[in-house]
């Protein structure tokens, strides 16, 4: 089922989604809604309080190339546990702010550990796109939104650009 993306401005978006420690059947099968509802979208990730679930859950898959096998990835509980010092900029996109992109500059490569759909500890290493997208995912969970790294003019036009689209939005 696909879910609804929240956008911003929206409370919900701010808060701090709080720790999984049972993995249910429904938490899996809402893992399933946000990959089919990010790979619609389409997205390269979502987390849980994007459809207003407030749960430490992402889902992330930054496969772009056409003919490439998808690798979509579910975790629980994501965490970095250790970053470069060598950083990188990218430009960031986000569900929650169609349109608007803005550069970003995080740590280039970040080692992550989380729960997977069984249950079972991961880590791993990741570099490029994919360490961008799993902060910026990772981000979520703390109520943080990549334009909360943007100077605050920046980030008041594109909240302004955002609540003129949700009164367009509500009007249709
Ligand atoms: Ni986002």
């Amino acid at each position: 089922m696909k879910r609804n993306i929240l956008l911003h401005p929206d409370p919900r978006l701010k808060k701090v989604a709080k720790p999984v420690d049972d993995i249910s059947d429904d938490l899996r099968a809402l893992a399933d809604d946000m990959l089919k509802t990010m790979y619609e979208a389409p997205g390269i990730g979502l987390a849980a309080p994007q459809v207003g679930i407030l749960d430490r859950l992402i889902v992330l898959d930054c496969v772009k190339e056409e003919g490439e096998t998808p690798r979509p990835l579910v975790m629980f509980n994501p965490q970095v546990v250790a970053a470069s010092d060598d950083l990188n900029t990218y430009e960031e996109g986000c569900l929650s702010l169609p349109d608007l992109y803005a550069d970003v500059t995080r740590p280039r490569v970040v080692d992550v550990t989380w729960m997977d759909r069984d249950g079972k500890a991961k880590q791993e290493t990741f570099d490029g796109l994919w360490a961008t997208c799993v902060q910026h995912e990772i981000d979520h969970l703390n109520g943080k939104l990549f334009i909360d790294y943007l100077k605050p003019l920046k980030r008041q036009m594109m909240t302004r650009k955002m609540v003129k689209l949700k009164r367009e939005l509500a009007r249709a």
